[in-house]
């Protein structure tokens, strides 16, 4: 019933704006009960089509962006998010360091002209007014190592407070996603500029989606996509955070999961990852352990409200990085990407308030009640952070 009320929706937003779209001729098929993916398919056909006339209602236009100069301090998930120069930000697939030195953020990600041609770094000390800080590692020192069609995707970057370095991994390929592999690049200062080391699989294994996690006694582990995307593997960097630790655990085998991003709270390690749908969204799932390396046990959907067919697609979106609210104790920003597959330089981003607490709602998988407490992201079309 929701999707059809969605489509109807959807069909008086656009027809109240003089488009022209195809009444629907007959209601979707109610399956979803039993096939979340079928009856979310209407919406992601719509999300993929380039000439789709609903286009505005997941890629808002300029009109409409967020800009530092106006100081509301709101989030616009999904709308265009302007640095201090006026500038559409590009950080996509990104990741934010809290540099406790300069008490600055420093967001970095995929710095997109359509293909990728570096990581780009802003700067925030409210994480709402971002300046830019240039492109840090430009992707043209990844494309020396074999050939033109390199691409990078998902640069994080972390701290390391035995060498003093900044220390950056992130995904590297070909076109064809054949390669598989992670770079690793270090900079004496979060603004770079970075050194590119160079590109391996680590522990062996072909490495697709990928982050880092720094845990609080310091040592970092990486966790990638592998075996063609079937399992993740996570496992616990060397000290100086330039290598894997030969130990590496298989953890979600069989279950197709990427996109990873992971937190901890009182103790316990959480992570959310998507299903693998290419550029399209589909649905989050938040695995939890008691030690990182395993078992991870899953939760369940974070998504709370908007429409149910939003929250199958983690609102149009693939989760990034989580990040703590520092004096928030249990609140982070969930931080996740609306790519745009027709153009991938104009994907949007959606940081959205995570809240951990109460019971989950979701069984495990021997029925009874999990353990594990809710974690929930919950929707607003705008929102800002309560102490700013
Ligand atoms: C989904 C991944 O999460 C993205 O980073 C990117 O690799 C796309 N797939 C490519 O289709």
């Amino acid at each position: 019933m929701e999707g059809l009320l969605l489509m109807l929706q959807l069909y008086f937003v656009a027809s109240h704006r003089n488009v022209n779209v195809p009444q629907p001729s007959a209601p979707p098929p109610l399956r979803h009960k039993h096939s979340p993916q079928a009856a979310i398919k209407p919406l992601i056909d719509e999300f993929l089509d380039a000439n789709s006339p609903l286009r505005h209602l997941f890629f808002p236009d300029i009109k409409s962006a967020i800009h530092p100069a106006n100081g509301s301090h709101y989030y616009r998930p999904g709308h265009i998010w302007l640095d201090t120069q006026g500038n559409p930000i590009q950080a996509h697939g990104g990741g934010v360091l809290y540099d406790e030195t300069s008490h600055t953020y420093y967001w970095y990600g995929e710095y997109r002209q359509v293909g990728v041609i570096g990581v780009g770094c802003y700067s925030s000390k409210d994480l709402w007014t971002w300046q830019n800080q240039g492109i840090v590692l430009s992707a043209q020192q990844i494309n020396n190592e074999t050939h033109k069609s390199n691409m990078l995707e998902r640069p994080k970057v972390i701290y390391n407070d035995k060498t003093g370095k900044y220390v950056m991994w992130m995904h590297v390929d070909d076109v064809h996603y054949r390669k598989a592999a992670v770079g690793i690049a270090i900079s004496d200062r979060p603004t770079g500029p970075f050194q590119y080391l160079g590109s391996r699989r680590p522990h062996g294994f072909d490495s697709r989606d990928m982050t880092i996690f720094k845990d609080d006694n310091g040592v970092a582990y990486i966790i990638y996509s592998s075996k063609m995307n079937t399992e993740l593997h996570i496992g616990p960097l060397t000290e100086d955070y330039l290598d894997v630790k030969p130990n590496m655990r298989r953890i979600l085998v069989g279950q197709r999961r990427e996109a990873p991003a992971v937190f901890k709270y009182q103790g316990t390690y959480y992570m959310i990852t998507s299903a693998c749908t290419g550029w399209a969204p589909n649905e989050a799932k938040v695995d939890a352990a008691e030690s990182i390396m395993g078992p991870w046990e899953t939760i369940g959907d974070p998504c709370i409200g908007g429409k149910e067919m939003f929250r199958l697609t983690t609102f149009l979106s693939q989760s990034t990085f989580v990040l703590p609210l520092l004096g928030l104790p249990g609140s982070y920003i969930f931080m996740a990407d609306r790519w745009n597959p027709a153009e991938l330089n104009d994907s949007r981003y959606v940081w959205l308030p995570l809240a951990i607490g109460g019971p989950s709602l979701e069984s495990n998988s021997s029925g009874s009640q999990s353990p594990w407490p809710r974690v929930s992201i919950h929707w607003h079309k705008k929102w800002r952070l309560p102490l700013s």
